[in-house]
């Protein structure tokens, strides 16, 4: 059964904006999917969606074989959410909260407790177990928002810019922690955010939304043999042969960005270029990255994600 199924998903908003607009895809149990696009994209209002707090418009949409709008309380059951600014009790404790929401799950307070006190391990909270949540960090309370959303142990994690506001090196370790959820327990994983390059180190496949449509959908590699835009060559060279002035690019000295379509093509440009008497100091594939897939699909500016 597949994780999440959204067929032709779509949602106006009752002022009349279309933020969801006819959105397709499936998830497998599993797989950690990058949910990815600009402000605006409709990336929350999915996560609404899939979790019953809004209904759809048009289309379907199921989690575990639930429909999210007729069973919520059977989805949440299923399921684990960390939103962008996590609403939990200032004047509790760290522990005292996951102990109050694990009794929301079902949980009796011994069992909530030991699970709560070894999710605050794993989130690296231990030290701050009794400390009232009104003296947590940003960066803290996004690790106890994720400890809450794993208590009752749920087999899909959404999270809604998990890492918003956070420093690179608190980025990094929510991430890291997504990643082992994943790879460990085999929990799924919606993640919805615009920081491509940190989806890029966690995801196994991604959808890539712009003003509610999907634009694109697939793996890293799928991705990048639909934009075509092949491979650049970094090369550091004494100096650049006279066959290639036409086709590379200076990018400072010595080095050269040149575009091939294929790794086969290097072998013989290395040998060329020896054999024009040149020195080589480098030679370095790249492929595109995320962000160069979705900006040549949007044809946006970099500098609006
Ligand atoms: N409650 C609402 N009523 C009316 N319009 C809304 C409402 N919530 C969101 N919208 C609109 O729907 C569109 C999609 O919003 P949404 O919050 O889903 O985007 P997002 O991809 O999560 O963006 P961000 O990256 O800023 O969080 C936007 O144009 C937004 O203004
Ligand atoms: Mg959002």
């Amino acid at each position: 059964m597949n994780a999440v199924t959204l067929d032709h998903l779509s949602k106006t908003y009752p002022g009349g904006r279309q933020a969801v607009d006819s959105v397709s895809l499936t998830l497998e149990p599993g797989e950690v999917f990058g949910f990815l696009g600009p402000n605006g994209a409709g990336k929350t209002t999915t996560v609404k969606l899939l979790n019953g707090m809004l209904t759809p418009t048009r289309g379907s949409l199921r989690v575990f074989g639930l429909d999210p709008a007729a069973a919520p309380e059977k989805v949440h059951a299923l399921s684990g959410v960390v939103t962008e600014h996590a609403q939990m009790y200032d004047h509790l404790t760290g522990l005292d909260n996951l102990i109050f929401y694990g009794a929301l799950f079902g949980l009796d307070i011994p069992e909530s407790r030991r699970r709560g006190q070894k999710l605050l391990a794993q989130m690296e909270l231990s030290d701050a177990e009794n400390v009232k949540l009104a003296a947590y960090s940003t960066g803290m309370r996004q690790r106890l928002s994720l400890a809450r959303a794993l208590l009752h142990r749920p087999s899909i994690l959404f999270l809604d810019e998990p890492t918003s506001g956070l420093d690179p090196e608190s980025a990094q370790k929510v991430h890291a922690m997504i990643r082992r959820l994943a790879a460990e327990q085999g929990c799924t994983v919606f993640l919805c955010t615009h920081q491509l390059r940190y989806a890029q180190e966690i995801c196994t496949r991604y959808g890539l939304m712009e003003e509610g449509r999907l634009l694109a959908q697939g793996t890293l590699e799928s991705l990048q043999a639909r934009v075509g835009s092949g491979i650049t060559l970094k090369l550091r060279l004494s100096s650049l042969p006279a066959f290639l002035e036409k086709r590379a690019v200076s990018l400072g000295e010595h080095l050269f960005a040149l575009p091939i379509r294929t790794e086969n093509e290097i072998p013989e440009l290395v040998r060329q270029i020896a054999a024009d008497g040149k020195d080589i100091f480098h030679v370095q594939a790249e492929l595109p990255t995320l962000e160069d897939i979705y900006f040549a699909l949007t044809n946006r500016p970099k500098e609006t994600l």
